[in-house]
């Protein structure tokens, strides 16, 4: 191991259990500045190119969920959490809007591709361990967790 990957090594290790929070407005327009947010921290991480786009989509998908489904007031927001961890990132994006009931998310049907939504299924796919926790008017949290490699 190089003296320069070391020390990266080393600075992944030192950041293990720290938080960094974001809060957005609930619209749209700053699903962005997540996604930013995110390929900023993920390449601290030391993730390759290919699990940062995977992320990236996971993490749009599950604001714009947060944004359009949550019903928030344009002046709540939308919290996102992410934590460090020694080879990984888990992250967390909350909403305080109308929720639902989680057992009712169901996997897209190809022959009813209309009602169920691909949203939860592609983040499922693309992260290696998925949680909902959400109760009808109780928001939701969508705990989601990638390893390196
Ligand atoms: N943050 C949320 N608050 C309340 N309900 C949610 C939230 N996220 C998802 N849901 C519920 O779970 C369902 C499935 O979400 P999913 O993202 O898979 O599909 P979708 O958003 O309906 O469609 P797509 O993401 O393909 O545009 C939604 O239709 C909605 O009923
Ligand atoms: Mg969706």
């Amino acid at each position: 191991m190089s003296q320069m990957e070391a020390k990266e090594v080393s600075e992944v290790v030192e950041h293990h259990g720290e938080i960094i929070d974001l809060s957005i407005p609930n619209k749209a327009e700053f699903v962005s500045v997540v996604r930013l947010t995110l390929v900023a921290i993920a390449n601290r991480v030391g993730f390759n190119i290919e699990e940062i786009e995977d992320m990236k989509v996971a993490i749009a998908e599950a604001c714009t969920n947060a944004i359009t489904h949550g019903k928030n007031t344009p002046s709540e927001s939308i919290d996102i959490r992410f934590t460090l961890q020694e080879k990984g990132l888990e992250i967390r994006v909350i909403d305080k809007g109308k929720g639902c009931e989680v057992e009712e998310i169901k996997d897209p049907q190809i022959e009813e591709l209309n009602e169920n939504g691909l949203g939860i299924f592609i983040i499922k796919s693309l992260m290696d361990d998925v949680v909902i926790h959400s109760e009808p008017d109780q928001g939701m949290t969508i705990i989601m967790t990638k390893m390196i490699g």
